[in-house]
């Protein structure tokens, strides 16, 4: 695995890659299982799997967590070797912002519902990094995970209205034993807290079976989802929403695809956490 730190070098071997099949997996580190799903699937479709590891300031609000984001680049570099990565690009941030933008990409639609209500701003630096990002390493597919669903809508918007030669691919949420979508910001999570966190799939799939029972009113789940969340955790419900799927509009009556999401804060995390569904109930796994 070849390691490349600067984006001069990065674009220099990608010229010579330009005819082999590049499968793409954009991160932030502190690699888990979720991480090597997507390079998993990556490498059976492609020829070489390339990762980033670039904690994006842009995407981080005054308030959050940057500087204490969980990293560790030695064991990420090691895990990656293993999962069968042929690239890690792990660019500084004065390598990627060398100056002040004087460019800024805003997206509209879909960026204030769920996560991008309480996180303005959020979403304009993912597209802003992922364009970079996309730019450098010219990948034939690139590989999302549908646990952030919010973010795969973003740039599934980004790739068609901007026009990036790239297959977006999105790909199941992988799951701790008792449920809980794996995060790096799992870390942050307290003993009592890491029990609780359980609730929020819990409460999906709560959702879910109403739907597959045949409630098609949104208000309903919706309502039930919340009653579950706050009886069975301390932690504090940011949102529960159900929107279609991928457009993120409000829908009145489930006939459509949607999704059911979840955000909740804990001490020092805040989690989130979604399902999408047919409206029969049934969840959808890959979209592309
Ligand atoms: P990060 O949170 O590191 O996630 C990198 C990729 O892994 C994303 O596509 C995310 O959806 C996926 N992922 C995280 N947890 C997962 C899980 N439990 N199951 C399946 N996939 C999972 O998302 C980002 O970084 C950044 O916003 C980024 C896209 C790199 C832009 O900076």
């Amino acid at each position: 695995m070849k390691i490349i730190r600067t984006v001069q070098t990065m674009m220099k071997e990608m010229e010579l890659l330009k005819d082999k099949k590049v499968g793409f997996v954009p991160t932030m580190g502190y690699l888990h299982e979720g991480h090597l799903s997507l390079v998993e699937t990556a490498k059976k479709e492609n020829d070489i799997v390339i990762m980033s590891i670039f904690v994006n300031p842009l995407q981080f609000g005054p308030n959050e967590d940057f500087d204490q984001y969980p990293r560790d680049e030695q064991k990420d570099a090691e895990v990656a070797k293993q999962a069968g990565v042929s690239i890690l690009f792990i660019p500084t941030v004065n390598e990627m912002y060398p100056d002040e933008m004087s460019i800024n990409m805003t997206i509209g639609k879909g960026s204030n519902v769920l996560c991008g209500k309480s996180r303005p701003g959020h979403f304009d630096g993912v597209i802003t990094v992922l364009t970079k990002l996309f730019h450098m390493t010219q990948p034939t597919n690139a590989y999302f995970g549908l646990k952030d669903a919010q973010q795969f809508a973003m740039v599934n918007s980004l790739i068609s209205e901007l026009n990036f030669p790239i297959q977006l691919i999105g790909l199941p949420t992988v799951r701790e034993s008792d449920g809980l979508a794996k995060s790096s910001r799992n870390v942050y999570l307290s003993s009592m807290e890491r029990t609780d966190a359980t609730a929020l799939y819990s409460a999906l799939k709560l959702g879910q079976k109403l739907i597959v029972d045949g409630i098609k009113n949104p208000v309903t789940i919706i309502k039930e989802v919340e009653n579950f969340i706050r009886t069975s955790t301390k932690g504090s419900i940011d949102y529960v929403e159900l929107l279609s799927f991928p457009n993120l509009e409000n829908v009145v009556i489930i006939n459509e695809q949607i999704i059911l999401a979840v955000a909740v804060k804990f001490k020092k995390a805040r989690l989130i956490d979604n399902i999408i569904l047919n409206p029969d109930g049934s969840q959808l796994d890959r979209i592309n």
